[in-house]
């Protein structure tokens, strides 16, 4: 019995997820495959019940849970809290404490939405990269930290760089390994001419790269990656960086993409992850049923193939996205030009159930 958590949270976060839960479903049950669903309150909801941004109970679900579903945290409504209490807290203590330390962002382009990325066609077209994300150290969770009166009415705001070679020795592992699967190509990006702890991160992931010969390893500095990741998007195989880096870097790539509405994730430690559309709450447009749930429906294929072993399932769900936006169906963030089918939240998410259920009947009739 596969036991998954779904934790919806704040703003779209709560319309996406239900669309991820019901081509979920929809995929396990027609395949007969047994599991259980159970829910939480994460983010500002939760800190709305509970004044915290997520509970001992919660986060219980999640430790115990085989893969977690996640929507997405945060409004304007909880951002003058204390940092601690935040939406954003929750995440941040759901991927520490379960040590998911491994980000996976891929960053695809389809052909069908070339024009809804503001980036010229000929820059983006062919572009399929995947940003490997160290996700549970660095910067966001360096020690000390914190805001400390200095006197004379001066205040001092401290956060800490730090990396050890042993953070650094596992998610270079995981970045070599899944580039045999693709282009056989690693970017390791750093800061190495200015900040000590990335010198490290340089050399920790030569030292790494030794156990794998096949695989062509080159360095950046995350300055002229930005510039290139524009310039040249089509260069990129698999990128591996720090924490703040990745997620500088996979907010900019997904422009090259078109619409962030599109980017699925995966946080990884070993099978366990936590899987979530790479867009945040988006409070301006929640509750309308504009929100593209494709990036969360993504996320289930990830989720089938990095927890589960289902390559296939996963496959066939990809296919599927693929042939609704073949389709024309669209919501408002990759609407192109005219001609093309205007949908809802829900619409597109039943559009994908459709396309499922001629996937998988295809297959029974080859039975035959
Ligand atoms: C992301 C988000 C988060 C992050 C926020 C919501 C804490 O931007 O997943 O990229 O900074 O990691
Ligand atoms: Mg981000």
């Amino acid at each position: 019995m596969i036991k998954l958590a779904l934790f919806s949270g704040d703003g779209i976060g709560k319309e996406v997820a239900g669309e991820a839960e019901k081509v979920l479903r929809f995929i396990f049950d027609v395949n007969s495959i047994g599991y259980e669903i159970e829910g939480g309150l994460v983010g500002g909801v939760s800190y709305d019940a509970y004044k915290k941004p997520i509970t001992d109970e919660v986060l219980k679900i999640a430790k115990e849970a085989d893969a977690i579903i996640f929507g997405a945290v945060g409004g304007p409504k909880w951002e003058t809290l204390p940092i601690e209490l935040r939406p954003e807290k929750a995440l941040l203590t759901l991927r520490y404490d379960l040590e998911l330390y491994a980000n996976l962002r891929p960053v695809k382009v389809y052909k069908e939405l070339i024009d809804a990325s503001p980036l010229k066609a000929g820059v983006v077209s062919g572009t399929d990269m995947l940003i490997v994300r160290e996700l549970t150290g660095g910067i966001y969770f360096g020690t000390p930290r914190g805001v400390s009166d200095i006197g004379n009415g001066n205040k001092k705001g401290i956060n800490t760089l730090s990396y050890t070679t042993k953070e650094i020795e596992r998610i270079a592992k995981i970045a070599f390994e899944i580039s045999k699967k693709r282009k056989k190509r690693v970017l390791s990006v750093d800061k190495a001419n200015v900040l000590e702890a990335t010198e490290l991160w340089r050399n920790v992931v030569h030292d790494v790269s030794k156990n794998y010969p096949d695989v062509e390893l080159s360095d950046m500095y995350i300055d002229n990656c930005s510039m290139q990741l524009i310039k040249q998007p089509r260069s990129f195989d698999v990128i591996v960086t720090t924490n703040m880096f990745g997620d500088i870097l996979s907010d900019e790539a997904s422009m090259i993409s078109g619409s962030i509405g599109m980017l699925p994730s995966a946080s990884l430690n070993g099978k366990k992850g936590m899987y979530e559309p790479i867009h945040g709450s988006a409070p301006d447009i929640a509750g309308q049923g504009k929100a593209n749930p494709l990036a969360a429906i993504l996320s289930v294929a990830m989720m089938l193939r990095y927890s589960f072993d289902m390559d296939n399932l996963a496959g066939d769900l990809e296919r599927a996205v693929e042939n609704v936006i073949k389709q024309g169906y669209r919501t408002q963030d990759i609407m192109t030009g005219s001609g093309l089918k205007p949908v809802s939240t829900s619409k597109m998410g039943d559009a994908v159930l459709h396309e499922l259920k001629n996937i998988f009947k295809s297959y029974e009739k080859n039975e035959v």
